[in-house]
């Protein structure tokens, strides 16, 4: 199974089925759209990331912010996973699941006081520092409430990550981190500062990440400071890699959890410390899919085909917002010609489009569609534009499978209003 990636959503004489439990049952109880989960994939992919770094100390640390349902983030405690929170929210997240807050790092490019202040009470294990001044934000509160907090410092190595430029973070034109060359007298100035340990250092550029080259020069930059530091007598902990790990979204192989190790454990060889990793998309991605039912279909003189769906980009934001791709399948197809859909969504914004000339069979109305590879920073950012309702969460199971947030009600939302 090294290398292999599990893929759960394959059809079955039932139609589509997310590994034993066919998809039409699952929305026939909990209504359209609905996102359904595999645990087998989370778990396998966890697994596979965690093998491939078997060789050298290091430490799992799930970036909640691809997918922090409670149910999805107990599971990865199951598996020995730590993770990643990106804000107060995401802390109490983890500390619901039943992590410790010493399992807990705390990154982020705009922590509020009030976040840090939580931060350090809690005591969580590290905190990412993103400039100079929330360096000094974080001594100044930790020495107030007579703390220590542990911290590393984000490191702007300005390497092209060779994504898509909404999700690149290490150029030094993004906001990111502390240019590279700045780290080592930051660490100097801060040597004895009260309130302060330096612990790690941090880097993450980028996300979608499907060739190893900046993978690689990241953690030699990275590896080469700690080595700088260490020279400076700072005793640091671990050195913290990020996230950035792609998936194959068009199916076509990209950079495996084993490629990615055997290309960075070379820089990392070089000095004997903890490897902190924070991935998302690469554990939950293909765990994840969108299932949605055909609302109307309609056809232009020209003829372009639309069939509109009733999920949009208020449930998966991803094609509108970085014209991203996603494998969309029926969940009973129809046999005959394969024909050209433009598969749309219900909101007045003509970016609402999950796809342009996308090849499939012949779709009706009251069809079913998924939107494979959903797993990962889907229902996460998700909105109630349009007073439109948040989408029940489904986990399976093997052949069990559980409603793991319900669908959300116009009383939901209207609750916060007078
Ligand atoms: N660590 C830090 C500091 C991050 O900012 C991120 C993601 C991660 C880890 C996890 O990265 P991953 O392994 O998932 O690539 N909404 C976008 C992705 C934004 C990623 C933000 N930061 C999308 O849908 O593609």
């Amino acid at each position: 199974m090294r290398g292999l990636v599990y893929l759960p959503f394959q059809p079955s004489a039932a139609g589509l089925a997310c590994d034993l439990v066919s998809v039409q049952l699952i929305v026939e109880r909990v209504g359209t759209p609905a996102y359904i989960y595999s645990a087998r994939a989370i778990r396998e992919a966890y697994r596979a990331l965690d093998a491939a770094f078997a060789d050298h100390p290091h430490a799992i640390h799930y970036a909640l912010k691809a997918n922090s349902a409670l149910a999805i983030v107990r599971l990865l405690r199951s598996l020995g996973s730590r993770v990643d929170a990106n804000s107060g929210g995401e802390i109490i997240v983890a500390l619901r699941a039943g992590f410790g807050p010493g399992d807990i790092v705390f990154t982020g490019v705009g922590k509020t006081r009030d976040e840090l202040e939580q931060a350090i009470a809690a005591g969580v294990g590290t905190i990412n520092a993103e400039s100079p001044g929330e360096l000094e934000r974080i001594a100044a509160l930790a020495a107030g409430m007579g703390r220590v907090a542990r911290v590393a410092l984000r490191v702007n190595p300005d390497i092209d990550a060779r994504s898509h430029p909404n999700i690149s973070t290490g150029l030094r034109t993004n906001k990111f981190g502390v240019p590279l060359g700045d780290a080592r007298q930051l660490y100097l100035v801060h040597r004895t500062t009260p309130g302060l340990r330096f612990v790690g250092v941090h880097v993450h550029i980028g996300s979608q990440i499907t060739t190893p080259e900046p993978l690689v020069r990241a953690a030699r930059a990275l590896v080469s400071l700690a080595l700088d530091l260490r020279a400076d007598g700072c005793a640091l902990e671990h050195v913290d890699l990020g996230g950035g790990l792609g998936i194959a979204y068009e199916g076509q192989p990209v950079l495996t959890a084993a490629q990615y190790a055997a290309a960075v454990l070379p820089e990392l060889r070089r000095l004997d410390l903890p490897v902190v990793l924070e991935p998302g998309r690469a554990i939950v991605g293909h765990a994840g899919a969108l299932v949605s039912r055909v609302i109307d279909v309609k056809r232009y003189p020209d003829g372009r085909q639309f069939a509109v769906l009733d999920a949009g980009m208020t449930e998966l934001m991803r094609p509108a917002l970085y014209g991203s791709y996603h494998r969309i399948v029926p969940v009973v197809p129809r046999d005959g010609e394969r024909i050209r859909w433009d598969l749309v969504g219900p909101i007045c914004e003509s970016s609402d489009a999950f796809a342009t000339e996308r090849e499939l069979p012949e779709l009706r109305v009251d069809d079913l569609v998924a939107v494979l590879d959903a797993g990962a920073y889907g229902a996460v950012m998700a909105s109630n534009y349009n007073r439109r309702l948040l989408a029940p969460e489904v986990l399976v199971d093997g052949s069990e499978w559980t409603l793991i947030r319900r669908r959300q009600t116009i009383d939901d939302v209207l609750a916060l209003e007078s």
